[in-house]
């Protein structure tokens, strides 16, 4: 059975007194209101506040995540964080190829792959997105954009690596927008990228893994999103900024 899950992409919000207060209060209410500890919770601070993150959570209950590694394992390259240096403060998972990522800092499939390979190679479990535009979305190219990013990245990995990963589609059009895809629309892709999957590695791998949304997901639109078959839980921006709306997301799985 793959794992239902509700990750937080705190993006580039919150100094460290906001992000640690924001950390408790989450970790307060997982444990007081979230009853289903079948619910995969992740969250995913600025990199500056990881480490002290780490220690206020209940890693029992709530998985930390970076939002970007170095594409290299180390060495003179000032100003990156290494996937190794990210797991050795408790880091589980990291965030890669976010839309952000492959528009403003020129992220290609190549960089992706280095990336994906180093977070699997100390043991952390890559969160890999992928989404069209809104002119792909108009123009009805949104398949072949999604299976270009996924069969050029994510399935150059061997069956047992691929089987570590999550996947996230997230339409750029309805990141941060206000605008949300409707629930048809996001069942109709993920459904398509469970097929593809299947395509490549087979029914139980395809099976098996975690398909999440992202895009203006909220308390209010959750529900009917991961009511979807194929929808497993979502990857959420602004909406994870504030306790109760996350927590309130995590409750709208059944
Ligand atoms: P919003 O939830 O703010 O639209 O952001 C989604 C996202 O980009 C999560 O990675």
């Amino acid at each position: 059975m793959r794992k239902q899950i509700v990750a937080g992409n705190w993006k580039m919000h919150t100094c460290l007194q906001e992000g640690t207060a924001l950390a408790t209060s989450i970790n307060k209410m997982v444990k007081k209101e979230v009853n289903n500890k079948d619910t995969g919770v992740i969250i995913a601070p600025p990199h500056t506040h990881l480490s002290v993150v780490s220690q206020l959570i209940d890693t029992d209950r709530i998985c930390l995540a970076a939002q970007n590694c170095a594409s290299e394992a180390k060495g003179a390259y000032t100003g990156e964080v290494s996937a190794k240096m990210l797991s050795s403060f408790g880091v589980k998972a990291v965030i890669l190829g976010h839309s952000e990522r492959r528009a403003y800092y020129g992220e290609t499939n190549e960089t992706l792959m280095k990336k994906v390979n180093l977070v699997i190679e100390n043991e952390m479990k890559p969160i890999f997105c992928c989404g069209e535009k809104l002119d792909q979305r108009e123009a009805g190219n949104y398949f072949e954009v999604v299976k270009e990013q996924i069969e050029n990245v994510v399935f150059n990995l061997s069956k047992e690596d691929f089987e570590k990963i999550v996947i996230a589609y997230e339409p750029v059009w309805a990141i941060g927008t206000g605008k949300t895809a409707s629930s048809d629309q996001a069942q109709e892709i993920h459904a398509y990228i469970r097929k593809l999957i299947s395509q490549k590695f087979g029914n139980e791998v395809a099976e098996n893994t975690t398909i999440l949304y992202g895009g203006s997901c909220k308390p209010s639109n959750a529900e009917e999103l991961f009511s979807k078959k194929d929808v497993d839980g979502g990857l959420i921006g602004g909406a994870s900024l504030k306790a109760e709306d996350f927590i309130g997301i995590i409750k709208a799985f059944k």
